[in-house]
């Protein structure tokens, strides 16, 4: 097996080889750490995101969705301290003025360049606000400027009331987004691990003070179920509680999962208690109450407590990536499979004629349809030989391959080679939809 540096090399190139993920805008150079998903990549992230979305909004009673704009009222972002706060410091060489973050060890301790080598390279740190700024309007005026959301959780914050009146909830009860966030990183990379342009899928849990410690526990508890629901190997998540002087400015309490990725123990998701930080300020600075009135006793009116959890859908998305992908060896050659859960695969089946005669190709043709027309992402491929037909599959990380050969002529029946045993059965052609369909529910 690949040790942590080449295991990412390989990732990146499968990613690429196999439409997963393509660096952005390659052919003139590509852009710093932005990434476009591909055929293939879309569908995995967006089956993460739905089985997300499945967990949190649809299959519960006390979670709503909701779908909040990117550009938002710059005052939005002095009340929730990004302004002022959302900061890192940042060191810049005097030679090749590359530009690095200043809590590096690495910068710390050696002041020495790791680009050009320059020693004593760098000067006083100074703050670096990672939000990307835009103007609104045709003046480009301080006052026109606005900015790219860096959490998808303010949207939230500024829509509570809306959400509270439009719909039955009653404290405590969440609000559930998936959307794009932006961060102008000093020092992105490790693939679509830490890019300046990604997604969010954020849940607010709005609750009474006092219950707050309680309900985080519940959702630290949740969090890590849907986790392993993905079929991630439980021996690479870990917990990682923030220490005091790791919270964020509006957090009393916060833990990471984290993923013992290829470059080491990272986090892809927070769960954090942000008391009543958020709605309190959007409550001053926009002057409107955001207090919540007990229906039953109205004399009891509080600033409900908030415990969120956050994940990133690109992070969570290289946590199912690399934990899928294996090496074997079979009959003298390495076998590349992604072991992806059925569900998350972005292919469910791919259906081969054994040979380019006979009328298998038509038959299998017609296998092909039938998924597509039961709304069944499926591929036909009748280029190479099996074994190649068979290892491209392995890598795309589809579950099921299925074979038309001379037999299917004789008895309607295929054989279903499943990826990860490499098992083979037959079913009767009638009984392929349903097989896979059964599968990947
Ligand atoms: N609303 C709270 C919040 O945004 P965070 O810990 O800063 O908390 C939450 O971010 C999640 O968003 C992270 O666990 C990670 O999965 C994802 N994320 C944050 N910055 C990212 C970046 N630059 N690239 C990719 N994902 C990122």
């Amino acid at each position: 097996m690949a040790n942590g540096g080449d295991l990412m090399e390989k990732l990146v190139s499968l990613c690429k080889r196999r439409g997963f993920i393509f660096q952005s805008s390659e052919v003139y150079g590509g852009t710093g750490s932005v990434w476009d998903y591909g055929p293939l990549g879309v569908e995995l992230k967006r089956n993460i995101k739905d089985a997300w979305w499945r967990s949190m909004v649809h299959e519960r009673d006390d979670i709503e969705g909701l779908d909040a704009a990117i550009l938002m009222h710059p005052r939005v972002w002095e009340a929730s301290g990004h302004v002022a706060g959302f900061t890192d410091p940042l060191v810049e060489c005097r030679n090749c003025h590359r530009r690095f973050r200043a809590d590096n060890p690495d910068i710390r301790w050696t002041d020495q360049c790791p680009v050009c080598g320059t020693k004593e390279a760098f000067g006083e740190p100074r703050m670096f606000n990672l939000m990307f700024k835009t103007f609104m309007g045709a003046v480009e005026s301080e006052a026109a400027v606005v900015y790219l959301r860096p959490e998808t959780a303010q949207g939230i914050f500024v829509n509570f009331q809306n959400v509270l009146m439009s719909t039955r909830q009653r404290v405590p009860f969440g609000i559930a987004q998936i959307g794009k966030a932006f961060r102008n990183e000093i020092t992105p990379g490790n693939f679509i691990f830490r890019t300046r342009e990604f997604e969010q899928m954020e849940m607010q849990f709005f609750v009474e003070p006092g219950e707050d410690d309680e309900w985080f526990e519940y959702w630290k508890a949740k969090r890590l179920e849907w986790v392993h629901s993905l079929g991630i190997r439980p021996g690479k998540l870990r917990f990682q509680e923030h220490s005091p002087d790791e919270l964020a400015h509006y957090a009393k309490k916060a833990y990471d999962i984290e993923y013992e990725f290829p470059f080491g123990w990272h986090e892809f998701e927070g769960i954090h208690n942000r008391t009543d930080f958020d709605l309190r300020r959007h409550q001053e600075f926009s002057g409107k109450k955001l207090e919540y009135v007990d229906p039953v006793n109205r004399d009891k009116r509080y600033i409900p407590y908030v415990v969120e959890t956050s994940a990133g859908a690109d992070r969570t998305t290289l946590v199912v990536l690399a934990d899928a992908y294996r090496e074997e060896e079979l009959e003298g050659e390495t076998r590349v499979v992604l072991g992806l859960d059925p569900r998350l695969a972005p292919l469910k089946v791919a259906v081969f004629p054994l040979v380019k005669k006979d009328g298998l190709p038509e038959l299998a043709e017609r296998i092909h349809h039938g998924f597509r027309k039961a709304a069944i992402p499926a591929f036909y491929d009748d280029s190479g030989s099996i074994g190649k037909r068979y290892r491209r599959q392995d890598e795309a990380g589809t579950p099921f391959a299925i074979t038309v050969d001379g037999q299917t002529l004789e008895d309607q029946t295929v054989t279903i080679r499943h990826r990860d045993t490499l098992q083979q059965e037959r079913v009767a052609v009638d009984r392929v939809v349903d097989f896979v369909r059964e599968r990947i529910a």
